[in-house]
């Protein structure tokens, strides 16, 4: 495997979220954003493990040009970080915190200088604590039918502020996890849930996910619709969406299993994908979610019928889908796919499972993904935008440096990847997460993604033997 492997312009960089590495939490004029508060609400600790926070984070705030520097070093093309909405606007509408707006005039300028491609992604579950508290961020249709258009404008901001330099923007990261994670089972902020799952007070019949799924659909629409009319011509750049999509296998041959699978795919990718492709949920979620599921109008369904020029998708890992032989009497989004998980087959786990517990390394998973996308969804430009494992035992210095495990775990997956590609799948673009360990959500700073060890005691950065196999993968030979 090398670079030469791949189509030639393919792009090959690394992924971070400004909440896992910015640190610089409550500092520099920034707002706070809903994580702020879900890590530290009082009387509900054990929300992250160790009750850990992103305050300091891995300070990329202030270690920005190490980071940097570090890409270049081991021959990336491309970096995707994330801008912090509460950053820009600290009450996600109106007054500017100039701090931040030249933090990542900073950060982009200096990716430039080194000949680093910035990939912007405007949102990564760090919503504004302010409008959680006006009308409940995405629950509420006023963040995109307002006549400020809270989203919409903060993204426009964005473009015009950054986008003299920024060529490839991202609306939002994994909306899915925004929907279900925070709506559904509530284990995410702003942790609300359907009722009878997870533990919250507030049940809600499983409407609320689908109601912020469909206005962050709306809102990505939206903000792709401003960049193409204002922005795109005169920056020559691109659009597009993260989703996550992790594969899943029918246990069995059974049509009943095979179906199950296809509603898994259609609820977890098809969800915000096929809306952006067809201009309408997949028939499966129709079907299942009836009434409960919102409608587009007419007017929508063409705003958001092809707002995107390319699709990122976040891919890690796989799972057997059984169809359960009772079904559940429970209602959520969750119990409306009507499917049974499972890790293994006879007895034979899927693959061998990394610290997160939903994470087992598939790499054949990774083929199918991709090819089931062009059989599904046509021929799209598809970009790998995350990829990657967290290493499991105890992977602390200096042990933590020798990384072999996740050295293989890329190998086999670019492998796979690159059959699908030359198959003919398009593909344009890989990412690993992540350049560096970070605050990984609720499991803290237990959980180790990156090819380069953080200290926590210093924000020391100690590159892993995996960044050195990066480096030496995408060598350039002239
Ligand atoms: C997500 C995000 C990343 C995670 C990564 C590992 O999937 O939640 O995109 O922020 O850190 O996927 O879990």
């Amino acid at each position: 495997l090398s670079r030469d492997s791949f189509p030639k312009g393919f792009v090959f960089g690394t992924a971070t979220s400004a909440y896992q590495v910015e640190g610089m939490a409550n500092k520099g004029g920034r707002g706070p954003c809903i994580w702020d508060v879900y890590v530290k609400q009082p009387g509900n600790t054990g929300h992250v493990a160790n009750n850990d926070t992103a305050d300091v984070a891995v300070d990329q705030y202030h270690h920005y040009k190490e980071d940097v520097d570090l890409l270049a070093n081991f021959n990336f093309d491309a970096y995707r970080f994330s801008i912090s909405w509460s950053r820009i606007f600290p009450e996600g509408v109106g007054r500017v915190n100039w701090e931040g707006v030249d933090y990542y005039n900073r950060l982009i300028n200096y990716l430039v200088k080194k000949g680093i491609t910035p990939y912007g992604n405007l949102y990564h579950y760090d919503l504004p604590q302010a409008l959680q508290e006006k009308y409940n961020g995405f629950l509420n249709r006023q963040i995109v039918l307002s006549t400020t258009e809270d989203y919409a404008d903060y993204a426009e901001f964005c473009f015009k502020t950054f986008g003299d330099r920024v060529k490839n923007w991202f609306t939002f990261n994994e909306p899915r996890i925004v929907a279900a994670l925070g709506f559904d089972n509530g284990i995410n902020p702003p942790s609300r849930c359907s009722k009878e799952v997870g533990n919250c007070t507030d049940g809600n019949s499983a409407i609320e996910p689908y109601i912020v799924g469909h206005n962050l659909i709306l809102s990505h629409s939206e903000a792709v619709k401003r960049y193409r009319e204002k922005y795109q011509a005169k920056q020559k750049g691109s659009i597009g969406i993260l989703l996550d999509f992790n594969w899943y296998e029918p246990l069995t041959r059974s049509k009943a299993d095979n179906y199950a699978a296809q509603r898994a795919r259609d609820f977890h990718v098809g969800w915000f994908l096929h809306p952006i492709r067809y201009g309408e949920y997949p028939r499966t979620m129709q079907e299942i979610v009836g009434k409960r599921l919102p409608k587009f109008t007419e007017e929508e369904v063409k705003m958001v019928n092809g707002s995107f020029d390319y699709v990122g998708i976040n891919q890690y890992t796989t799972s057997y889908i059984s169809n359960p032989t009772t079904p559940s009497n429970v209602t959520s989004y969750q119990s409306d796919w009507n499917a049974a998980f499972a890790n293994a087959k006879n007895g034979v786990q899927i693959g061998p499972r990394a610290n997160s517990w939903w994470l087992y390394i598939v790499p054949w998973g990774m083929y199918k993904t991709v090819t089931y996308i062009k059989e599904r969804y046509g021929d799209m430009n598809v970009i790998i935008s995350e990829n990657g494992m967290d290493d499991p035992g105890n992977a602390t210095l200096p042990n933590g440096l020798k990384d072999t495990t996740r050295i293989k775990f890329f190998k086999d997956y670019m492998t796979q990847l690159k059959k699908a590609i030359d198959e003919g799948a398009n593909v344009t673009g890989y990412f690993a997460w992540s350049l560096l360990d970070n605050f990984e959500w609720l499991l803290g700073y237990t959980s180790r993604f990156g090819i380069v060890y953080v200290d926590y005691n210093n924000l020391k950065r100690y590159p892993k033997m995996s960044a050195y196999w990066f480096k030496q993968l995408l060598e350039k030979k002239q």
